[in-house]
């Protein structure tokens, strides 16, 4: 039985007998010779047919088109003019899967490429980018198991909200009212009380109305809760996880980096550097000093205030003490200045905006009562998360990042839907 290794091994033997198989990625010349670049998941590499020995076949090996499927056998060697270096003298070739005409050609705009997303997955964009994906939710898990972090998982179907009612999607249960979690942190704390140090990644969902370039409607979230610990340690698990993931993708994935044309020295900085941390206040009287922007004490960060104030740095910045008003409801407020909560956000350079969310957590049940009526909700849908702090409640927190975000960051994209293979927003939903 022949072995089929794939085009990056063949290309590191770098000589002698070799059976391939995958799609072609191009193909041209003339009634002769022809000249297919084959690819798998591992690189490309052109193959050679010469009309004379395959006489019989030549039928066939003219109609070839771009996704047909092969397998292929013959002698690779070195060639500087090829591609990727080498080449494939082809001595057999078996056709597997033949291709209609591939719809799509260089030049589609991005919404019929979203269109034929699951076609445009082939491309060498689309596969770096996953291949980048797949290292960050490695490493992730790498970082969190490193530091002994139970994994834990919680419903995606629940009563009722955490990060403000109007985000969620309302589900139709039997004829009775539920939502799709927007974050798996109520249930979390609960399961802190017993694991102390626990994570999750896993899609959340979120009914927001925005069109940006840095929102989903599905989003997989990489959330922690950990017993114990107060707002400057739970930044550290922020930094250090976030140097954690630049630090392996720049190592394992150089390639595809290159493919996506990101200049690593934008990401390098932040595997350096300390990220800095300020407060709200603080970054207020930077806006108003060095951007001339006013923004009132007590209104959220706009987009545009984040990216100007970013401007300044080339690492992600902790921007802290957030009024306390405007937070949602299980952010404490800070006994030092009661109008702040113990609160961050994790912004990132290069206007790619709030990428971890994050805060210690109230365990005052009527501070909690409170705050939720103040927002509107529904005290009852919350009785658990109350009880849960009725027995030896401690100080704990936890945070939330947007993995898309992350990934958009490192690969520099200008769009969080090239983030993920099927995105999911307000205007898309197929495929
Ligand atoms: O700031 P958020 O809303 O915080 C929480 O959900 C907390 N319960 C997390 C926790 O403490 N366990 O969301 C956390 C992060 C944001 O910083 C952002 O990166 C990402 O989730 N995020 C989105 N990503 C893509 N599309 C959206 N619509 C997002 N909304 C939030
Ligand atoms: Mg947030």
């Amino acid at each position: 039985m022949v072995k089929f290794i794939s085009i990056q091994e063949a290309i590191k033997k770098g000589k002698g007998e070799v059976a391939l198989h995958g799609w072609v990625y191009r193909s041209r010349g003339s009634n002769k010779l022809k000249f297919i670049v084959l690819r798998d998941s591992t690189n490309t590499v052109q193959c050679v047919l010469a009309r004379e020995k395959f006489e019989k076949q030549w039928d066939e090996i003219d109609k070839i088109q771009v996704e047909t499927s092969l397998e292929i056998f013959g002698t690779i060697k070195k060639d500087d003019r090829a591609p990727t270096g080498y080449e494939v003298q082809v001595k057999k070739i078996n056709v597997i899967g033949v291709s209609d005409e591939f719809p799509i050609q260089k030049d589609l705009n991005e919404e019929l490429l979203g269109d034929r997303r699951h076609l445009w997955l082939r491309s060498q964009k689309m596969t770096a980018i996953m291949k980048i994906r797949s290292t960050v939710t490695g490493a992730l898990h790498e970082y969190f198991r490193g530091k002994e972090f139970y994994e834990f998982q919680s419903p995606v179907i629940i009563p009722g909200g955490a990060e403000e009612g109007p985000t969620m999607f309302e589900l139709n249960y039997f004829g009775k009212k539920m939502y799709l979690a927007q974050t798996w942190q109520l249930y979390a704390e609960a399961a802190m009380y017993a694991l102390e140090k626990i994570y999750c990644i896993a899609p959340s969902f979120r009914a927001e109305k925005s069109k940006t370039s840095r929102h989903l409607t599905e989003y997989w979230h990489t959330e922690m809760e950990v017993a114990w610990a107060d707002l400057d340690e739970i930044m550290d698990y922020a930094e250090e996880m976030t140097k954690h993931v630049i630090k392996k993708v720049l190592e394992k994935n150089k390639k595809e980096l290159e493919i996506l044309e990101r200049d690593v020295k934008k990401l390098e900085p932040s595997l350096k550097k300390k990220f800095p941390r300020m407060t709200y206040d603080a970054v207020l009287k930077n806006l108003a000093s060095k951007k001339k922007m006013k923004v009132k004490w007590g209104k959220d960060l706009r987009t545009i205030e984040e990216e100007k104030f970013m401007e300044s740095y080339d690492t992600p910045v902790f921007v802290t003490h957030y009024p306390k008003e405007i937070m949602a409801f299980y952010k404490p407020s800070d006994p030092k200045n009661p109008k702040t909560a113990r609160c961050f956000d994790m912004l990132g350079p290069e206007a790619n905006g709030e990428l971890i969310g994050g805060s210690e957590r109230d365990t005052n049940i009527e501070e909690l009562k409170k705050s939720l009526k103040a927002k509107g909700e529904k005290l009852e849908d919350y009785s658990y998360y109350f009880e849960i702090h009725n027995y030896g409640a401690i100080p704990h927190g936890g945070y939330g990042l947007g993995t898309e975000r992350l990934i958009k960051w490192i690969c520099g994209l200008d769009t969080i839907k090239d983030a993920i293979a099927f995105p999911r927003t307000m205007t898309r939903m197929k495929p």
